[in-house]
């Protein structure tokens, strides 16, 4: 197998979500664009996004009531700054998405002069009504509005099933002068070849990381490669203790991952126990509608106590036409169940959902490695804090994409670069047990579920430390004995992600937010903003 490949773009972009596509239609203008992507270009966690875009939109809404209610959700640790921008610029991205072809649902305000306006919907933690949204398939619809832009972009060009595996810079590669990003090496995975892709600008957009845990609400493509690619290249990854578990994931033996919204409790769903009983009023004034980390706290402490396996979300009472003209999507999926949500109780149990923590940014995207950034749910930029508010992570993805992209414009080119050597695979020889990589990838994953979970202790974390360390090493093994390939490479990165998980949460002596050790099962002062910052030595 040949694997001298070596191309150069100006702009290389890992990742085709929200973040990732949006960043390149704003460099399409500016020079080449290449978007590696590990799967088909849809299959991002946008392309399953259900709730909507959290923006003020309403004359009865205002920004200082959207800042107040995400400084609420995030406990304490939110940087107000990044918070403000973010919410104040939220509104002129949103007009371009519909610019783009983006069309959100609307409702008649007046039908006999036909007047219509955005329908908004309301989530967890939010004092308003503020949520743009399509019914409930609003990240598909985007999704599919980006990529129609893209198309008519000839300079964009798309890879698809191309996995990043590890970022190039000139301090790996022994050059002089301050560190930067080179390029990234990139598995192109029908050949079975990797790639040298050089680029002025990388941009990691390769969202989140649910499959560390045995249940999530994410896709396949959720491995938290970034976070583990910038780790690697020395780059500091921030607050990955911050791990949001969204309350109604589905459960039913046959569907492997699907949402319920927090919309259908924004409409009035309610949430009671296996017997019926409502219980989240003795929790919160809010109730089902509180925010995440306290519902999601909630079922998981409804179901010890009760030794149920899920708990049922009821949106029986309201009238069934509506139910299935706003939420057709839940509707079918759930009947092709056979549970029809109309006329009985939807069984949900919370799973693991949203990385708050990540590559830390600023609210450009800009890393502290000169030429690489990082947009989306990969980044840390200090909105979401602790706890991230429901239907923010669209609106960072598409501020701070535009902001990356203001930036990577000035970012001055490297001129006169000593050639960049392409991957080198040494003795390896193609895989010969790859039950050893389905076996790890099995165990890291239900370690973290059991182990580094809602609710967590420092005796699990470190029970979950040593086993997780023992993995590393066998993968460690591994990687360097034999020819990579994409389940081998995302295993390494689930093993990274989660080690760094385990890591912030031994380092934060309180509970905040997503983070609830039941040794320190208080706030602690002298942890209110301050985050928690690894950097792996490239010693
Ligand atoms: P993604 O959309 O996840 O895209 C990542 C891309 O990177 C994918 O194309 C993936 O294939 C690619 N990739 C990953 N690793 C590599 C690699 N090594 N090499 C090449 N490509 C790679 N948020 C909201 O604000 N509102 C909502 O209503 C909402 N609902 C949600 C519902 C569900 C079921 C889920 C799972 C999430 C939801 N979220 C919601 C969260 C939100 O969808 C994500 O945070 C957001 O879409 C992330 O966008 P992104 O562009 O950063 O990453
Ligand atoms: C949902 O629709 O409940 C998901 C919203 C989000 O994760 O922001």
């Amino acid at each position: 197998m040949e694997t001298q490949h070596i191309r150069r773009v100006d702009y290389l972009v890992i990742g085709s979500g929200i973040a990732g596509l949006t960043f390149a239609l704003k460099m399409a203008a500016h020079g080449t664009v290449c978007i590696v992507t590990k799967k088909h270009r849809a299959e991002s966690n946008t392309n399953y996004a259900q709730g909507g875009i959290a923006a003020v939109t309403s004359k009865e809404d205002s920004f200082e009531m959207h800042v107040r209610d995400t400084l609420e959700a995030g406990a304490g640790l939110c940087d107000e700054a990044v918070v403000r921008t973010v919410i104040e610029e939220g509104p002129a991205r949103i007009t371009e998405l519909i610019e783009l072809g983006m069309r959100f649902s609307e409702r008649e305000t007046d039908s006999s002069v036909g007047v219509r306006e955005l329908d908004l919907g309301k989530e967890g933690g939010h004092s308003k009504r503020r949520i743009l949204h399509a019914k409930d398939v609003t990240g598909r619809e985007i999704e599919q509005a980006l990529l129609a832009a893209i198309a008519k972009h000839a300079n964009i060009e798309i890879c698809e099933d191309h996995l990043g595996i590890d970022l190039i810079t000139s301090a790996k590669l022994g050059m002089k002068g301050r560190n930067r990003c080179l390029g990234a090496y990139v598995l192109d995975k029908a050949r079975g070849e990797v790639l040298t892709i050089c680029a002025s600008v990388v941009l990691l957009a390769t969202g989140g990381c649910g499959k560390v845990y045995l249940y999530t609400t994410n896709p396949d493509i959720a491995t938290g490669d970034g976070v583990a690619m910038a780790y690697r290249a020395g780059v500091a990854v921030a607050n990955m203790e911050f791990i949001q578990f969204h309350p109604t994931c589905l459960y039913h033996p046959k569907a492997k991952s699907f949402l319920i919204s927090e919309a259908v409790r924004g409409e009035g769903g309610v949430l009671r126990s296996i017997a019926g009983v409502e219980f989240m009023e003795q929790y919160h004034p809010l109730k089902a509608l509180a925010p995440r980390d306290i519902v999601a706290r909630a079922i998981d402490s409804e179901m010890k106590r009760t030794g149920a396996d899920h708990v049922q979300l009821d949106i029986t009472h309201k009238p069934a036409r509506f139910t299935m003209e706003r939420f057709p999507n839940i509707y079918a999926t759930c009947l092709q169940f056979g549970l029809d949500i109309t006329k009985e109780p939807i069984p949900v149990v919370p799973a693991a959902h949203y990385q708050c923590g990540g590559v830390l940014t600023n609210v450009a995207g800009e890393t502290e490695l000169a030429g690489l950034y990082a947009v989306g749910e990969v980044a840390c930029t200090g909105l979401h804090g602790a706890n991230r508010l429901a239907s923010n992570s669209l609106l960072e993805a598409l501020v701070c994409a535009h902001r990356a992209a203001a930036s990577a414009l000035s970012y001055p080119v490297p001129e006169n670069l000593e050639p960049i050597p392409a991957w080198q695979r040494g003795n390896a020889s193609d895989p010969d047990e790859l039950v050893v990589v389905s076996h790890n990838w099995d165990e890291i994953r239900r370690v973290m579920w059991d182990y580094v979970g809602i609710v967590r202790t420092n005796k699990r974390l470190k029970r979950a430390q040593s086993r997780i360390a023992n993995l590393m090493a066998e993968i460690q093994d591994y990687y360097w004995d034999f020819n990579v390939t994409n389940d081998l490479l995302e295993l390494r990165n689930i093993a990274t992600v989660a080690d760094l998980i385990i890591k912030s949460a031994l380092e934060r002596p309180e509970s905040r937010g997503l983070h609830y050790n039941l040794d320190f099962p208080e706030k602690n002062p002298e942890w209110a903003q301050r985050d928690t910052i690894l950097r792996r030595s490239q010693t």
